[in-house]
């Protein structure tokens, strides 16, 4: 009796190492272009390690333009999903966007080496091949804020300005105080937590963790309806809907190589301790020739405004924005994309510095 309760025991154990040794390795991405694979579609470019990007131009022509402006897309999104710009604007001023598939999405070859540095070195690399000049814009959505907090600490000569658009937070960041991660985390949903303390704590059991079907895991992980407010909803369910009738965005892309290679790859890299602290980023524009710029929702329930206001508080340089009403969806409210591209753009000496908690994005209309 003894002995057989012993083995079986034993036999629980080894099945659990074996099963966690194999939750850890990861799952081979498919390959793009080879047969099988999801097949290449887009113009790409290729880097110095022999790795290809994936990108989509927009607006005025690139040699004629007056600004030339690169966009960062967000968790499981592509370069399709584009940015709320009017076409009015994009006219008025000159200006060429730029998207493109960050490593491992859509299009764009999946990078093992991944880091926050690889993905500065990336958008500089994109630059040059496109001959977009020594300086350039750039625009951070969502998740692409991190790979805009990377150029900030990174390649901040070649920047001409950055705008971070409910740019994500890192619950740990090297010199975020206690308490206000704390009060950030507090806030988030049970199972944001424990996914996300997964990808902090244990970031080789992400993968597993989000591919298991026993437990469910975080609403904002999986885009679900608890992670937005209810203008949120509004404002994102209506956007879908035009992407979904007009074809130009098709969901399943962004993690056409796996999600080992996208997702699981950005959510360990947010959410690792940072070889740099955004506080500690030193001022890319000391004579006031370019604009950094945070804009924040009170209410957005992905991003806190806690972690948010005590960034931008740090440094002084940045203006930020935060509007007392917006969720996630910010960029995508009325006329709030054309407002983030003029500011970033003309600079508007109007705007304050530094800190600023009341409503200003419906002061001028
Ligand atoms: C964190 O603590 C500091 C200093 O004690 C305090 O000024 C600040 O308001 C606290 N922040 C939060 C979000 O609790």
């Amino acid at each position: 009796m003894v002995a057989l309760s012993k083995l079986a025991l034993v036999s629980a154990v080894a099945l659990l190492v074996c099963w966690a040794y194999q939750a850890t390795q990861p799952p081979a991405p498919a390959i793009l272009g080879a047969p099988g694979g999801p097949p290449i579609i887009s113009p790409r470019i290729r880097l110095k390690d022999g790795r290809h990007l994936a990108y989509r131009e927009e607006g005025v022509r690139r040699e004629t333009a007056r600004f030339r402006v690169i966009f960062f897309h967000g968790f499981s999104s592509t370069k399709e999903s584009g940015f709320p710009v009017s076409q009015e604007l994009v006219e008025e001023l000159g200006i060429y966007m730029l998207f493109f598939d960050r490593a491992g999405y859509g299009d764009s070859d999946a990078n093992p080496k991944r880091s926050l540095k690889s993905d500065a070195t990336d958008v500089e690399e994109l630059a040059d091949a496109l001959q977009l000049g020594d300086k350039f814009y750039v625009v951070g959505c969502s998740m692409g804020g991190y790979p805009a907090w990377s150029c900030l600490n990174y390649i901040p000569h070649r920047l001409a300005g950055v705008a971070l658009a409910a740019p994500a937070v890192n619950y740990w960041w090297p010199l975020l105080p206690a308490n206000v991660s704390r009060t950030a985390y507090a806030k988030l949903d049970v199972r944001d937590r424990r996914t996300f303390w997964i990808a902090h704590h244990a970031p080789s059991l992400l993968h597993a963790w989000l591919a298991q079907k026993w437990f469910r895991v975080s609403p904002i992980v999986r885009g679900e309806r608890d992670a937005f407010t209810g203008m949120d909803w509004e404002i994102l369910t209506e956007l879908w809907r035009k992407q979904r009738e007009s074809g130009q965005v098709d969901p399943a892309k962004a993690t056409q190589q796996g999600i080992y290679e996208s997702l699981c790859r950005d959510a360990t890299i947010l959410f690792s301790t940072w070889e740099f602290d955004p506080t500690e980023i030193k001022n890319p524009f000391p004579g006031g020739e370019g604009v950094v710029s945070i804009w924040q929702g009170y209410e957005d329930k992905i991003v806190q405004v806690e972690i948010q206001r005590y960034v931008a508080q740090k440094l002084p340089w940045v203006r930020y924005h935060e509007h007392p009403e917006a969720g996630h969806a910010l960029p995508d409210m009325d006329g709030v994309g054309d407002k983030i591209i003029r500011e970033l753009l003309l600079g508007d000496d109007e705007a304050p510095r530094g800190l600023q908690l009341q409503n200003d994005l419906h002061q001028d209309g």
